[in-house]
């Protein structure tokens, strides 16, 4: 049987984690956030003292990093190498280094297979949100969406996440991981052709869930 998955893809900031984590307690579905993989990975690769700005390295040394993660969405955990990462990994210095790490095309191989793994273990369905989860994780998924949001709101989001940092900056920190993100050779940031677009900009958090929740039960 394949599993039911709603892939959740957009730039930063846009609101995925938020709504793709109400859509799944919503319907009673599990939850993937394939962000925090990149960024446990990230993580590790930190821990070990490895170049980023060497991708062999990277490649090499990714290969002996354990990442596992939990799928309940009122509690998604992540673990690398056994230590419970959920914290370190929204460090600004993991924050800042993740899209080196996951334009290495080994890295992507490697959490790829994991994502799809658990998405064939998630016999409830699933939620998965990322990059190219429409595109190139699951093509066949259910429902696509493509989650964007002007840039200064996605900016004020992330400023208040982070407890009130400079907007002016985070903007741009924001601009740069999505210019990586968009323009790496494997699989980057890219809406899916029959993903449907949802700008979150002018609407709440329920508004949005709501808008995926009536596309799930258009084709179920
Ligand atoms: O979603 P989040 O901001 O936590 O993702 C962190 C980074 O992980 C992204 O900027 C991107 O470089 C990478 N990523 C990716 N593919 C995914 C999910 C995240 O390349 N499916």
């Amino acid at each position: 049987m394949t599993t039911f998955v709603i892939a959740v893809d957009g730039p930063s900031g846009s609101g995925k984690s938020s709504t793709a984590r109400g859509v799944a307690q919503r319907l009673g579905l599990a939850y993937l956030d394939t962000g925090a993989m990149y960024r446990a990975m990230t993580w590790a690769l930190l821990q070990r003292g490895t170049d980023l700005t060497d991708a062999d390295a990277i490649a090499r040394d990714a290969e002996d990093v354990v990442i596992v993660s939990g799928t309940d969405p009122s509690d998604p955990t992540i673990e690398a190498d056994g230590t419970d990462v959920a914290l370190p990994i929204r460090s600004s210095e993991v924050t800042g280094s993740v899209s080196l790490v996951a334009a290495v095309p080994h890295v992507r191989e490697l959490l790829v297979q994991l994502q799809r793994s658990t998405i064939a273990a998630a016999e409830q369905g699933i939620v998965v949100e990322g990059r190219d989860i429409g595109s190139t994780v699951a093509p066949d998924a259910t429902v696509k969406v493509f989650l964007v949001a002007d840039a200064a709101a996605r900016a004020a989001r992330r400023t208040a996440e982070l407890g009130g940092a400079d907007a002016a900056a985070t903007q741009e920190a924001l601009a740069r991981r999505d210019h990586i993100d968009s323009t790496r050779t494997s699989s980057p940031l890219a809406k899916a052709p029959d993903a449907v677009e949802i700008d979150g900009t002018h609407h709440t958090l329920e508004e949005v869930v709501d808008q995926v929740v009536a596309l799930v039960e258009q084709v179920r």
